[in-house]
């Protein structure tokens, strides 16, 4: 019998968390779900200046294959999951629509679907994650699980969290990627692969970006998977530099704010 956790795995597994422990991940795989949405409409244009700052691209194929050059070197976490838009009232029919085949042949370092628990389609989706880990096990293939929740945005706290990303690493994920909340620490100790968190919806002020990210690395995140909050903001680039102070540097709130005021006023500081 071959090991599951193969050196192929965990080599693609490192190209994400990287040798600090630590990941930023810029996700921009929004459309799949709701098109062309606030700065996101031109992926091309918001994704190039931020590819020097991000560890990983989580992103869907066809965004990958005529946004981004080939060349790229940013290892890429590949959304593999959709079926529904925006426009529906229920956003949990999804299930995997791009090949294990498709994603290799795209050069992924990983592959990311989502599971909707507590939601109509529960079902089908934890079915879905677990045969996608099957698949992908067999040729060294990581697998982001996000625990999604749709338009029901009050469901993300600890309980339900706790539930759904031991749901997901129980199914197999190698990485799970969930909400920040109050009593986070709780979803992290009864989770026991490691989690990012997403941004959510953009939040009020870069501060709050800036807290929300070192309450959850403080609390056992590894890294954020991050989206609206950094592209969504007039200064991106300064955004993911202050986000990635916090991830990899280890800055506080307040060092994080300095960097990017310091960014935005024009001052370019190192990666
Ligand atoms: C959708 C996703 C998005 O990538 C995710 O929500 C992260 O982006 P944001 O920080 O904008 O929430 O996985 O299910």
């Amino acid at each position: 019998m071959r090991p599951i956790v193969t050196w192929g795995l965990r080599n693609r597994l490192g190209r994400i968390i990287q040798p600090d422990g630590h990941a930023v991940m810029l996700a921009v795989d929004h459309g799949y779900f709701m098109g062309p949405t606030r700065n996101l409409e031109d992926p091309r244009k918001t994704i190039t200046p931020l590819l020097p700052y991000t560890d990983s691209l989580m992103i869907t194929r066809g965004a990958l294959r005529n946004c981004v050059d080939a060349t790229a070197t940013v290892p890429v976490v590949l959304r593999v999951s959709g079926g529904v838009s925006i426009l529906s009232e229920d956003l949990s029919k999804e299930q995997v629509t791009t090949s294990v085949r498709d994603a290799l042949r795209l050069n992924a370092s990983a592959v990311a679907m989502s599971i909707f628990v507590g939601s109509p389609h529960e079902h089908q989706t934890l079915v879905g994650l677990g045969e996608l880990v099957n698949e992908c096990e067999e040729v060294g293939l990581p697998v982001l699980a996000v625990t999604a929740v749709g338009k029901e945005l009050e469901k993300r706290d600890a309980r339900y969290l706790g539930l759904a990303t031991r749901l997901a690493a129980e199914m197999g994920a190698h990485i799970v990627k969930t909400y920040f909340c109050d009593n986070f620490r709780k979803v992290v100790d009864g989770c026991p692969v490691p989690l990012v968190i997403a941004g959510g919806p953009k939040l009020n002020t870069e501060q709050d970006v800036f807290q929300l990210t070192y309450d959850a690395i403080h609390d056992g995140a590894v890294g954020v998977d991050m989206g609206r909050n950094i592209w969504q903001n007039d200064h991106p680039v300064a955004m993911i530099q202050a986000v990635r102070a916090i991830v990899h540097d280890g800055a506080s709130v307040r060092e994080a704010a300095d960097r990017f005021k310091h960014r935005k006023d024009g001052k370019r500081g190192k990666k």
